[in-house]
């Protein structure tokens, strides 16, 4: 298993002895802006970009004595908000081609530079052009590891693939496929966007067709904004990216996981979705429950992901402990879960607790924001069957290795139910 994640595990010892106060006050932006000089554009003025701020707009405000608190369409642990995106728009019709930031709060892309014969095609081992958009996901870690130190390794990866998840259900109410991409060199491509180790490229997800024409490297770089107000260094977890960042797999194309699914209710369910805080401890339909998780064993399998879960609350359904599907064990773990969820009520009141799992070192941050990903998509059908669900990204790792009997990494936990 990669070093990083050995060395950030939770035990019931660490978690008390490691304690240490938090400072509100000190807690870095979550947005990143780039100077007002540069060209910005209203989503909301451009037909060909309708349903793009579905990627991760505003969705939740609320006032506090301490000032506004927003959420987003992307859940994010401890509500920390790490991923930024960019995206790459060439050849779509009354738009400049070129390579932009998406700014969340206030719905817009500013232009960062533009291109031509060049684009970030160049990084990736098809450096044939695309024509439409190639989204990028980074993370500017200190907005994370301001409060989780170094396990938000692990956190940021997980958002990523929360991200992965909401411009892929955002492109599926667009209308437009999504191919994702892991293989790209996330170090230079770091570089040319100016990051200065703050900042790191995780994953991408092309919706384009591609053209016989190879591109060039980017003519410039773009230039460094800081998407902090302040930065403290973590060389952990610049060490532990960098040797896990490239890594060489195959592009695909994920199944249409919401298939049938009226395009309004699906953009109703992105905008609706939320982390339940509490579980009544009612119980979940069954039919609620196969709909929840249909094809998603299958497909965690086929990126070398167990899923395994406790299932406490689901009409005719035996409780147990499953893997990928399968009954393993008969019996009421939910205790077990609430135990193993850092006594998270969440854990076992819920109507089953899904555990990721996977054995993958190479790829550890594939599997890691895969993991987030189909995490999301059980986010959005929950909402679709008004079920609950929250991440669960606090666990005490070995002992829920050893309560599942698996030599894998456990990656994240996740609960749903009612
Ligand atoms: C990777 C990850 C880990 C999380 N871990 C926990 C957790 O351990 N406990 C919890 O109550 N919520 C957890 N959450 C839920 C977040 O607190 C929630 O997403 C955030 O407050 C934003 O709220 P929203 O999801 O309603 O938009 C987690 C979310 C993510 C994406």
């Amino acid at each position: 298993m990669p070093q990083f994640h050995q060395q950030t595990k939770h035990s019931f010892m660490s978690i008390r002895k490691n304690s240490f106060f938090l400072d509100w006050r000190t807690q870095p932006t979550t947005y990143k802006t780039y100077p007002h000089f540069q060209q910005c554009f209203k989503i909301e003025d451009y037909e060909a970009l309708e349903g793009l701020n579905l990627i991760g707009g505003i969705t939740f405000e609320k006032e506090y004595p301490e000032g506004k608190y927003y959420l987003r369409t992307v859940p994010s642990a401890g509500a920390l908000f790490p991923c930024e995106v960019y995206v790459q728009i060439r050849g779509v019709k009354s738009f400049i081609s070129g390579v932009y930031h998406y700014e969340s709060k206030r719905g817009i892309l500013t232009l960062l530079h533009e291109i031509d014969s060049d684009g970030v095609e160049y990084y990736f081992p098809s450096k044939a052009k695309q024509k439409g958009f190639v989204f990028l996901i980074s993370a500017i870690y200190f907005r994370s590891s301001w409060k989780y130190r170094d396990r938000s390794i692990r956190y940021i990866l997980l958002d990523a693939g929360h991200q992965l998840g909401t411009i892929y259900t955002a492109l599926c109410v667009m209308g437009t496929p999504s191919n994702f991409a892991f293989d790209f060199d996330k170090l230079a491509l770091n570089e040319t966007f100016g990051f200065r180790k703050d900042e790191m490229f995780l994953a991408s997800v092309t919706s384009a067709e591609e053209t016989p024409k190879d591109t060039i490297k980017p003519k410039l770089t773009f230039p460094y904004v800081c998407g902090c107000d302040h930065l403290e260094t973590n060389t952990f977890i610049e060490e532990a990216y960098a040797q896990s960042a490239n890594y060489s797999d195959e592009p695909f194309t994920p199944p249409n996981f919401f298939q049938n699914i009226p395009k309004e209710q699906l953009k109703q369910a992105i905008i609706n979705r939320r982390s339940i805080r509490a579980f009544r401890g009612a119980m979940t339909s069954k039919e609620s429950y196969e709909f929840i998780v249909q094809e998603l064993f299958e497909f965690a399998k086929s990126h070398n992901i167990d899923i395994f879960y406790t299932l406490h609350r689901v009409e005719g359904v035996q409780e147990g402990l499953y893997k990928n599907g399968t009954l393993i064990q008969e019996g009421n773990f939910q205790e077990k879960s609430r135990y193993l969820s850092l006594e998270q009520n969440l854990g076992g009141m819920s109507a089953v607790t899904f555990y990721f799992t996977s054995n993958e070192v190479e790829k550890y941050q594939k599997v890691s924001i895969l993991s987030g990903f189909i995490a999301h998509i059980i986010y959005i059908r929950c909402e679709l069957q008004g079920v609950g669900c929250s991440g669960i990204g606090a666990y005490y790792d070995d002992e829920a290795k050893a309560f599942l009997n698996t030599p894998n990494n456990i990656l994240y936990l996740l609960a749903i139910g009612n």
